[in-house]
C-alpha cells in the first residue's frame, strides 16, 4: 500500500489547522489507504483529537533528539507519541538549510524516534547547484550514510525515506519521472547493500493531482510527500486515491 503524507509546514495558524483538519476528516471519511497529516507543533494536540476517529494518521514535522530534560525549546518524542503521533519527518531540506541540521543530529533524532515507536521519514535530496554539477547521487548517498550508518538492520525496520529534490520544492518544477526513478534506484541499491531491505521510498516536490500518478505505479515510488497540495483536502484526496 502506498503512503501519502501532507506536510503543512508553518503555513497555517492553530485555528486554521483545526478547521482544515475537520475538512480533511470529512473528505477522507471513507478512505481505506495509508495517509497522514503533519501539522505544526502548536496544532498537534487539537488536530490529534480531530483525527482520532478518522482514517488519517498523525505525523510531526520534526522531533527532539532528547526525550526529557533541560533542553529549552525542544519537543519531546515522548509527548508526541502520547498525542498519537505515529510518524515524524526528519531532516526536511528546509531544516537542513535554514536550521543547519547536521547528519549527526539527524541520526540522533532517528534513534529517538525509533526508541519511542515513531516511524522516521528521513528526507534527502540535492539542491539545484548539486544537480547542475552532476553530484545529485553522491550528495544523496552521503546524506543516507551520514544519517543511517550507525544503525543496525533490525533498528531500521520501520524506516521510510523521502526523496525531495530541493529545487523542486514549492517551485512548481516537479522532477522528471525517469530522473526521479534513477534516484529511487540509487536509494534502493544503497539500502540493499547495507542490508536494509524493502525501505519504502517516497517522492516529494511540487506534487499535484495532475502529476502525482507519474511518480506512482508498481514500478514507481512507494508514496508521496506533499506540501502545497496537501493543504487542500480535495486535492490531497485525489492524490491519495492513486493508491
Ligand atoms: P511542495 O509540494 O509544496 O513542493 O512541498 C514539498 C515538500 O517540501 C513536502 O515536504
Amino acid at each position: 500500500m502506498k503512503i501519502f503524507i501532507a506536510n503543512w509546514k508553518m503555513q497555517l495558524s492553530p485555528e486554521e489547522s483545526v478547521r482544515t483538519a475537520r475538512r480533511f476528516a470529512r473528505v477522507f471519511r471513507d478512505y481505506k489507504g495509508r495517509a497522514l497529516l503533519c501539522p505544526d507543533f502548536l496544532s498537534l494536540a487539537a488536530v490529534s483529537k480531530i483525527l482520532a476517529k478518522s482514517n488519517l494518521s498523525l505525523g510531526s514535522q520534526d522531533l527532539s533528539a532528547f526525550d526529557r530534560g533541560a533542553y529549552t525549546g525542544e519537543i519531546s518524542p515522548l509527548d508526541l507519541r502520547s498525542l498519537g503521533v505515529e510518524y515524524s519527518l526528519i531532516g526536511h531540506s528546509e531544516r537542513r538549510s535554514y536550521l543547519q541540521e547536521s547528519d549527526k543530529l539527524l541520526a540522533a533524532k532517528i534513534k529517538m524516534a525509533l526508541s519511542h515507536k515513531i516511524i522516521p521519514v528521513l528526507c534527502v535530496g540535492e539542491n539545484a547547484l548539486e544537480r547542475k554539477q552532476g553530484r545529485a547521487m553522491t550528495v544523496i548517498k552521503n546524506q543516507l550514510k551520514g544519517a543511517l550508518q550507525s544503525f543496525s538492520i533490525a533498528d531500521l525496520r520501520s524506516l521510510i525515506i523521502a526523496y525531495e529534490p530541493v529545487w523542486s520544492i514549492g517551485t512548481g518544477l516537479s522532477c522528471d519521472r525517469d530522473k526521479a526513478l534513477r534516484v529511487k534506484a540509487t536509494i534502493n541499491e544503497w539500502c540493499q547493500r547495507g542490508g536494509f531491505k524493502k525501505v519504502p521510498v517516497l517522492y516529494g516536490g511540487s506534487v499535484k493531482p495532475d502529476n502525482a500518478l507519474s511518480f506512482l505505479g508498481s514500478d514507481g515510488f512507494d508514496g508521496l510527500l506533499v506540501g502545497g497540495a496537501g493543504l487542500d483536502p480535495e486535492s490531497f484526496r485525489k492524490i491519495a486515491d492513486l493508491n
